[in-house]
């Protein structure tokens, strides 16, 4: 970790955004890569996340600032609190701050303390849905999902940490495999494989890995998707329709969990679902694949006795 004594040294404790000063507390509630995240408060009685990142070689100021215009754009034109709200930003010559929405909770500490109950499990699944659905909209990818960047507020599941997240010039853009690889275990297999991948289907893959934390307990399946790790061949086979046995991971499953599962975990980009089809899979919508067939039989019965 790139953060010691004399980084934090060389950050604003006191920040000042449209005229409310901005202080932090020593509560320290996230670490990451090259920076700390602190709980603080604003001048007109307001409680917030203070996010520090320190610029470096490996951290530029160049990308901070693409994150900063990225969250804040987002937070703009986010009508349904689908993404954590920036606030605003101050800056040293050393470092970047954000001031930020406070979130109690990520899904990463939810998951680790067991408190997911599957009502919380759908709920958030649709809120990481629909938020994707948002950023695609608004032509940014994130590829950085994963629970510890999906933060709960006020019982609903906000999306956060745009370091990674990229402007799309059109939905078919391609980019670096290297520019799109925020976390191994979640990254997609097309990026192990291709030099230049497509941004919506690794989001995509990473809110299917997501979908399988929330329904298996916890965070046990972080298999990484290149062809040496084991588990990842397991689901392959499976995926393609080998034989599901105790072994497997997701024997736990919902036969509607695996089928939307193994479509927004398909082995290849061009196959996997989009998200307008993740809105209508019976897993999403909350109808049993079962119930559908017998709603659509009863519906072909009626229009047959119609025409008798
Ligand atoms: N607004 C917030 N409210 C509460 N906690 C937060 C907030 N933002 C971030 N955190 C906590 O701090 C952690 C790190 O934040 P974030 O992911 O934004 O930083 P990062 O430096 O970009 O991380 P990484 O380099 O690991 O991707 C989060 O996982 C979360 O636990
Ligand atoms: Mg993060």
């Amino acid at each position: 970790m790139a953060w010691c004594n004399t980084g934090m040294d060389l950050a604003l404790d006191q920040l000042s955004v449209d005229g409310v000063s901005y202080t932090r507390n020593d509560n320290l509630l996230g670490k990451g890569g090259f920076g700390v995240v602190f709980s603080g408060y604003g001048s007109d009685g307001s409680n917030v996340a203070i996010k520090y990142q320190f610029i470096c070689e490996r951290n530029p100021k160049d990308r901070l600032l693409e994150e900063y215009r990225i969250h804040r754009d987002l937070t703009k034109s986010d009508t349904h609190g689908h993404v954590v709200r920036f606030i605003g930003m101050d800056e040293t010559p050393k470092s970047i701050s954000f001031v930020l929405e406070l979130a109690p909770q990520s899904l990463f500490d939810k998951l680790k303390a067991r408190s997911v109950t599957p009502e919380d499990a759908q709920n958030y699944f649709h809120s990481l849905i629909n938020g994707i659905q948002f950023m695609h909209s608004k032509m940014y990818v994130h590829c950085d999902v994963k629970p510890e960047n999906l933060l709960i507020c006020d019982g609903t599941l906000k999306i956060a940490d745009f370091g990674k997240a990229k402007k799309m010039g059109n939905k078919n853009q391609k980019y670096k495999n290297g520019e799109c690889i925020g976390t191994k275990e979640y990254a997609a297999p097309e990026l192990w494989k291709e030099q230049n991948v497509q941004g919506q289907p690794l989001d995509i893959w990473c809110a299917g890995i997501v979908l399988l934390q929330l329904t298996q307990s916890p965070l046990e399946f972080r298999a990484v998707a290149d062809n040496s790790d084991k588990k990842y061949a397991r689901w392959v086979e499976l995926a393609k329709g080998g034989k599901q046995t105790r072994a497997d991971f997701c024997y736990k499953f919902k036969p509607a969990t695996t089928a939307l599962l193994k479509r927004m975990l398909s082995e290849e980009p061009g196959h996997r679902i989009s998200i307008e089809g993740i809105k209508q899979d019976p897993c999403f919508t909350g109808e049993t694949a079962v119930r559908k067939r017998k709603a659509t039989g009863n519906t072909v019965k009626a229009a047959k006795k119609g025409k008798n």
